[in-house]
């Protein structure tokens, strides 16, 4: 049999190479751009019906430039995973140097320098005695493989608990968009929908500073009391517990929700106390957006879990990790008939490619010590936002570091949301736009994460928009 080059389908003169080829090197015009964007492209979390194309074309430091040559400042991070601004230099050179080198080598039974030299640094970045690093691509995939070790170290651990079967979640609580991920999540407008296909979790109340319980009057009070809440649940299911999951200090997606200070060292406490586990999701909050490079940091809490991804590799390729402990790992060793491993796995988990981005990112932290800077930055952010209160939409600013939100209401003194059907939110971003700034919003939350080099300038650019968003905003 013939197995020569010339017998591949396909090769040569086929009319199927002439119109790759054609395609490939093939000017589309913008309106070509626009009408594809529109038939093709399904985007994530975008109602097709409504979608107006807007293409970036490259991208530079904060600034977005689009297919009509029109700047546009980057206000969320490409959804909050740009750390150090686009195209940065060293990033950049990192990802060329690893090219010469091999874009992809697998994670399953063999290594490559790149993933070995971030596990190495991970360890020596990450708190208390995490060491052990299981990577993965997107952050929802890390979740899913948190919470399947954390299932399976119950199981195999030296006094094994296999009644352990259940997760303590928050309430709003996002960790992703895959099936687990969704069951311990609780945004109802996302994740409702797919409850016939979600495993059951005991759900906690979310811990919200900005609408706070009945019975309580302070921040400081009301963490008292959702750490009592979820002191009765680990006392009715502490031992049915696999892990507690956490999004330690903020919580992105249910609206930049911040938690009472305390609140995450309590939850630390009770998890250890009822001998659980505790997986603190850092995909959002992690690589210094609080101030700290990891937010558990802020309140010396050492979870049983570090998951880490969207920034973890400075915003450029998808990269995500799960940072566990030796007694975690020790559970998963044995002979090989013994089928202890962890059979889990992502193609692309610890890529290459994404790795030596990640290395470049955290290298390029330490440098330049942006981290130390993010407490100077959200003083500015806090100031520049906090002028908008004198527009009676406004019910809400909160900051953590360069986290922000500005919350609309329909009643300041009541706090009473808008109807989420009435898209204020996307109303007033649209408006943003119209100024050159690119925000997303969460319902009636504008959600402000800028690239950690924003500058003040930057800072206050993006209140404008948002000033001048809300002010040319109907309504009625
Ligand atoms: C806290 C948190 N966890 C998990 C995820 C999911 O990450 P990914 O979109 O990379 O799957 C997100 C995404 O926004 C997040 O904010």
């Amino acid at each position: 049999m013939s197995v020569g080059r010339s017998s591949y389908p396909g090769d040569g003169s086929s009319t199927e190479q002439a119109r790759a080829d054609e395609f490939l090197a093939m000017e589309c015009s913008r309106d070509q751009l626009r009408e594809w964007d529109r038939r093709h492209y399904w985007h994530a979390f975008t109602q097709m019906a409504e979608y107006d194309p807007l293409i970036i074309e490259r991208a530079d430091g904060v600034w977005l430039t689009d297919i009509d040559g029109r700047r546009i400042l980057d206000g969320v991070s490409s959804m909050w995973c740009n750390v150090l601004g686009h195209r940065h230099p060293a990033i950049d050179d990192a990802i060329r140097r690893q090219l010469q080198q091999v874009a992809h080598v697998t994670s399953l039974g063999m290594g490559h320098p790149a993933p070995i030299r971030l596990a190495r640094r991970l360890a020596e970045l990450a708190p208390g005695d995490l060491e052990k690093v299981f990577y993965a691509s997107d952050g929802a995939c890390a979740m899913e493989a948190a919470l399947k070790m954390a299932f399976q170290y119950w199981r195999q651990c030296e006094v094994p608990e296999p009644g352990r079967d259940l997760f303590l979640a928050l309430g709003h609580a996002y960790h992703g968009d895959t099936l687990g991920s969704v069951s311990v999540g609780g945004v109802a407008r996302f994740h409702a929908m797919f409850d016939p296909l979600l495993f059951d979790v005991v759900r906690g109340p979310c811990p919200d500073s900005y609408r706070l319980p009945a019975a309580t009057a302070t921040v400081e009070e009301a963490g008292q009391y959702y750490l009592g809440r979820y002191e009765r649940l680990f006392e009715q299911y502490g031992d049915r517990l696999a892990a507690v999951v956490v999004e330690p200090l903020v919580q992105g997606a249910a609206g930049m929700v911040m938690h009472p200070p305390g609140f995450l060292a309590g939850m630390r406490e009770l998890a250890t106390r009822f001998g659980t586990l505790l997986i603190a999701d850092e995909i959002a909050v992690g690589m210094g957006r609080t101030g700290r490079l990891w937010a558990c940091q802020w309140e010396d809490v050492v979870p049983d879990f570090l998951v880490v991804g969207k920034g973890i590799s400075g915003g450029y390729l998808p990269l995500s990790a799960v940072v566990t402990s030796p007694r975690i790992w020790d559970a998963f060793l044995g002979d090989y008939a013994d089928s202890k491993s962890f059979f889990h796995g992502h193609t692309y988990g610890g890529n290459p490619l994404a790795c030596a981005a990640a290395l470049a990112t955290l290298a390029e932290l330490e440098r330049t010590r942006l981290v130390e800077h993010v407490a100077e930055a959200e003083r500015t952010l806090r100031q520049a936002l906090e002028s908008l209160y004198q527009l009676p939409q406004v019910g809400d600013v909160r900051c953590r570091g360069m986290i922000a939100a500005v919350e609309l209401v329909a009643d300041r003194a009541t706090r009473q949301p808008f109807p989420w059907e009435e898209a204020r939110g996307h109303q007033v971003c649209r408006a943003a736009l119209a100024q050159g700034v690119w925000l997303r919003p969460l319902g009636n939350v504008i959600v402000v994460v800028p690239p950690l080099v924003a500058t003040e300038e930057h800072l206050h650019r993006i209140a404008d928009a948002i000033r001048v968003g809300i002010l040319s905003t109907d309504w009625e």
